[in-house]
């Protein structure tokens, strides 16, 4: 089995990608193979119909996609932009949406998200959200269990962990759940 983690922001010093980061690594002190990509990586125009009929979709969409591909598990990790999903990864998901292939990357595996922020509800109503267009907007399965990491700026170590033990050992709850779920719906 094996996970990907991202996060909805390209920033280099993104709380949320250090806690996805932070996924990737206890994924894999738990001996499963796992992966951290940055979007940054898969910088896409903003989807406009237009430019889509005349040049089709994005290279990197359609790399974006297959590397969904080759994971049974994926975690997305969410800033909250005015109390909603970044632009960047709903335009990411919108356009990888838009690749046709055969496989549906959405349905054939299974999805946790968590988010971080500075303030005090941890990205909570970008979750919300973020759950709705997984599940009903692209038919992917996303288990219940989450983390809303607050106060973002103070709350992690050095070495990319938590300070506080209980908030670490929820997000390596919903890791563990990601993978036990993964394993479910690939046997
Ligand atoms: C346009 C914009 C809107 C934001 N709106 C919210 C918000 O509604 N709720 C919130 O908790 N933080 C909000 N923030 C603050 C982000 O949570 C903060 O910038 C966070 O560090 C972004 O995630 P990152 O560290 O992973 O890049 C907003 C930031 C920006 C740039």
């Amino acid at each position: 089995m094996r996970l990907l983690f991202f996060a909805g922001s390209a920033r280099k010093g993104s709380h949320n990608k250090k806690l996805a980061r932070l996924g990737q690594h206890i994924a894999e002190a738990n001996g499963i193979e796992a992966v951290f990509v940055d979007l940054a990586d898969f910088y896409m125009p903003i989807y406009h119909g237009d430019l889509e009929e005349a040049e089709g979709v994005p290279e990197r969409a359609r790399a974006f996609k297959a590397l969904l591909d080759e994971y049974d598990g994926v975690m997305i990790v969410t800033p909250e932009y005015n109390a909603s999903v970044p632009a960047l990864l709903k335009n990411t998901l919108d356009w990888v949406s838009r690749v046709k292939a055969e496989e549906d990357v959405f349905k054939t595996r299974v999805f946790a998200i968590s988010g971080a922020s500075p303030g005090y509800y941890g990205a909570m109503r970008s979750l919300l959200q973020l759950r709705e267009i997984l599940s009903v907007g692209l038919g992917a399965t996303v288990i219940p269990q989450q983390m809303a990491l607050p106060r973002a700026m103070q709350a992690f170590e050095e070495d990319g962990s938590l300070k506080d033990d209980n908030q670490q050992k929820m997000f390596a709850d919903v890791v563990e759940a990601l993978a036990v779920a993964t394993r479910k719906f690939a046997a």
